[in-house]
């Protein structure tokens, strides 16, 4: 069986997706749900779902990443994970932090990367006129946005969309694109999923 950690930083919607698929046959379970941010929604409901949570607020270490990561990483070692999903979360990671994990730590970002990576993805597709937008699940390297995709799920831009309307077609499809991923990916197999 797997062990798989996830980091959030807001609502956790993703999270409560990948919290949902790990029963029955699926070859992980989740161990621990972590969040710079001591007020992140999600870490409520991971509680109320039965999983441990940790909480290290980054503004507790201004101007200084690698502290912060170092406390992340008491809680984070402690549950031995294998895998670790980034769902929404959304601190910059030194490449010291992303080295240690590298080849098990995957993300979730809402543009048809290499498109758009960073912020306001929906945006800038908007304003780029593209036909259409998506999301990509990745391994994170420690260059942002840029690490092998491991799946990526479509949607149309259609006319009079705004980044809202956009974020919310994309979103649907994170939801179903991030489980896939992770079961394949917990299965040892890194063949693309697309959707
Ligand atoms: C998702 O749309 C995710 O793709 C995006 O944040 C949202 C989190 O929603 N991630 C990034 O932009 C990473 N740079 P959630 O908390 O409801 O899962």
């Amino acid at each position: 069986m797997k062990r798989v950690a996830i980091l959030i930083s807001g609502g956790g919607s993703n999270m409560i997706r990948l919290l949902q698929d790990m029963t029955g046959d699926h070859l992980a379970r989740p161990v621990l749900v972590a969040s710079n941010d001591p007020q992140a929604g999600g870490l409520a409901r991971a509680a109320q779902m039965g999983v441990p949570t940790a909480a290290v607020d980054h503004r507790a270490f201004p101007r200084d990443r690698a502290g912060f990561e170092q406390a992340l990483l008491e809680p984070l070692l402690a549950a031995e994970p294998d895998i670790i999903c980034l769902a929404g979360f959304m601190r910059i990671l030194t490449p010291d932090f992303v080295q240690r994990f590298q080849g098990r730590m995957l993300n979730i970002h809402p543009s048809l990367l290499p498109k758009y990576p960073g912020l306001d993805t929906h945006a800038r597709a908007i304003a780029a006129g593209d036909a259409q937008a998506g999301c990509t699940v990745h391994l994170v390297t420690p260059e942002l946005d840029a690490g092998p995709p491991l799946g990526q799920a479509r949607v149309p831009v259609l006319p009079g969309d705004d980044a809202a309307t956009l974020a919310a077609r994309v979103l649907v499809q994170e939801h179903r694109l991030y489980p896939a991923v992770l079961r394949r990916f917990a299965s040892g197999d890194r063949t693309p999923v697309t959707l």
